[in-house]
């Protein structure tokens, strides 16, 4: 037995991967384009693993996707594959469009010709899921209660509505051609290989590296984290169990305002590794422009998630923001061999 991933590269396809194959026998066929958020070291663990086969690739290649799909008989696709991060899609939205949409609809064509091709046992058995965002929901004023699935679709940047688009998309591909699907819509992740351009790894690496902590507006937007591998957890619960069909919020019921975050990763720093001048890595904290179009809030209710599959997070926020310290400053090579280059470019357009 095989499942394909995709965007197995990044962030959560990769803890995914990683954890998948500590949890499971069955064999992983990684796709990845290998784009600015792809590493191949974040994968470099599984090295002379026989159950692992890395393709790079771009999941918008038709031929490729039909190759793969007819050459390992995958009994499950589970796409992570996307541009993810909302600020470069405020500054450019095409290839979001590219990958999260047209990328998402090519998948969705390749699988259901797959699928069609299956033995009715097989066909039966096979799972295609979706990895989205709770962004799609849109935005909540703070008094409003967590998004449930049943909220409606409001996205409001373009990396949201390229999400939202891919959403629609793969319902409509279970409702018109009977594609077995599962969607689930997470909250914000954080953990090891979470690339230093959004808040948290950014925030760690600045502050060590003695630059500022840059805080959108008032910092008073809230986010519900949820540690990466309690995200990983639930989507093997839901690829087990879930109803096809079926759309299944995840979250952490943790939900925090920016400031806090920061100020929360100063204090575990001014402990675990103090400036060298003994004050605080709060001084390094600076309030900026705003982001175009910011989401106010996001919460996730993932009542569905724990009532129907049992899941609940391992994490509380406080563990796993630890753990998530400690990595980083284990790892300040994988760090460093990411902070050059083209990321620097990033950097400097984004924060000049
Ligand atoms: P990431 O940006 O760290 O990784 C994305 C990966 O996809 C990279 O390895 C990249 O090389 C690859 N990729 C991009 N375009 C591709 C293409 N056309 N073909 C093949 N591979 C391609 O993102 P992430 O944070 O790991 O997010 C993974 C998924 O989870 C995304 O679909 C995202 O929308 C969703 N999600 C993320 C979060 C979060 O907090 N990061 C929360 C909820 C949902
Ligand atoms: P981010 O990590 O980019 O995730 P998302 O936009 O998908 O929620 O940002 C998390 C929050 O932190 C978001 O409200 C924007 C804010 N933020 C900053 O204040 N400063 C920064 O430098 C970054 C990258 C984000």
């Amino acid at each position: 037995m095989t499942i394909l991933v995709t965007g197995s590269a990044g962030f959560i396809g990769a803890n995914f991967v990683l954890d998948w194959l500590a949890n499971h026998e069955e064999a992983v066929i990684s796709l990845d384009k290998l784009t600015y958020a792809g590493n191949l070291e974040n994968l470099k663990g599984l090295d002379g693993d026989s159950r692992h086969t890395f393709v790079k690739g771009d999941i918008g290649d038709s031929e490729l996707l039909t190759e793969l799909l007819e050459t390992y008989q995958p009994r499950a696709v589970v796409n992570f594959a996307a541009e993810s991060h909302v600020d470069r899609s405020i500054h450019g939205p095409e290839d979001f469009i590219q990958t999260n949409i047209v990328g998402a609809f090519r998948m969705l064509e390749a699988a259901r010709a797959y699928h069609a091709r299956l033995s009715a046992q097989a066909a039966a058995a096979f799972r295609f899921l979706h990895v989205s965002t709770d962004e799609v929901y849109g935005s909540l004023s703070p008094t409003e209660p967590a998004f449930t699935e049943q909220h409606q679709y409001e996205p409001n940047s373009p990396y949201s509505a390229s999400k939202a688009a891919s959403d629609h998309l793969v319902r409509a591909y279970h409702h018109t051609y009977g594609l077995p699907v599962l969607t689930t819509n997470c909250s914000n992740n954080y953990g090891p290989y979470h690339f230093p351009e959004k808040l948290i790894p950014l925030v760690i690496h600045n502050a060590l590296a003695g630059k500022p902590l840059p805080i959108y507006g008032d910092g008073q937007q809230v986010r519900d984290w949820l540690y990466v591998k309690d995200h990983c957890s639930a989507i093997r619960r839901v690829l087990e169990d879930g109803i096809v069909g079926e759309t299944y919020n995840i979250g952490g019921w943790n939900e925090k305002a920016n400031i806090d975050v920061v100020h929360t990763l100063c204090d575990i720093l001014d402990h675990e590794q103090p400036r060298v001048d003994g004050l605080s890595y709060r001084q390094q904290i600076t309030f900026g422009k705003d982001r175009p179009g910011h989401d106010r809030r996001y919460a996730i209710d993932a009542t569905k998630l724990e009532r129907e599959l049992g899941w609940k997070p391992a994490e509380t926020f406080e563990s796993g923001i630890r753990k998530t310290v400690r990595w980083y400053l284990d790892n300040q090579g994988w760090v460093n061999n990411i902070t050059s280059g083209a990321y620097r470019d990033w950097v400097s357009r984004q924060y000049q």
